[in-house]
């Protein structure tokens, strides 16, 4: 390995030359759709908490290649598909019927999904600022974000909850309950389990 050369991984696998992946769409090619959203994670050697690495909802459009250099990269891809398993960020979308054309989905997904890597808890209004730079031109944003609501929960003394929210009704807390929901049936939703998300790259751990 020389010192000029560029690492960095894409879904768990370190990028040798073209990787041939379809699901980040290009919409606008200029920052404004978010079409193109992944999600990068560096490691913070630094940091005092227990996050090694921090997570970033990028738009892959502005992102010049020479600055993921020790970077992992995650696409859609890279957090489930039909063959294997959804992932919750995608398997809520698609049953609150928060997906028609599908061209912004990936982006919205990968928002969504950055935002659960930093925060497992968050409030909706985490939510709702992650999304402010994806657009939809079909759904009217309220199915997408009542189906990530699931994701959300607000304590009965009104200050954001500090326990898992699964999807299911099921709470650690029992003064925390979810936000409502109507559009679906959240007993179909798998849940949310953060302790099984994919690890960050050792050999990106540099510092
Ligand atoms: Fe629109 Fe990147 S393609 S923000
Ligand atoms: Fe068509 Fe969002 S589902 S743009």
């Amino acid at each position: 390995t020389s010192s000029d050369e560029l690492i960095f991984f894409v879904n768990g696998k370190k990028v040798r030359r073209v990787v041939g992946l379809t699901g980040t769409k290009l919409g606008c090619a200029e920052g404004g759709c978010g079409a193109c959203t992944v999600m990068l994670s560096r490691y913070q050697p630094f940091h005092t908490n227990k996050l090694i690495s921090q997570h970033y909802a990028v738009n892959a459009c502005l992102a010049p290649l020479c600055s993921l250099h020790l970077v992992a990269v995650t696409t859609v891809e890279g957090i489930g598909s039909v063959a294997r398993k959804l992932h919750p960020v995608q398997e809520r979308i698609a049953k609150s019927h928060g997906s028609q054309c599908g061209f912004c989905t990936p982006g919205i997904v990968m928002s969504m999904y950055a935002l659960l890597r930093n925060n497992p808890t968050p409030s909706m209004a985490d939510v709702e600022e992650a999304f402010q730079g994806n657009l939809c031109r079909c759904t009217g944003y309220r199915p997408i974000l009542e189906g990530y609501k699931t994701f959300t929960m607000v304590r009965t003394d009104g200050k954001n909850g500090c326990c898992m929210a699964n999807g299911n009704g099921d709470f650690q807390g029992s003064k925390d309950k979810p936000e409502a929901t109507s559009l679906y049936n959240t007993a179909d939703f798998e849940p949310y389990d953060p302790t099984q998300e994919v690890i960050f790259p050792p050999e990106l751990m540099v510092r």
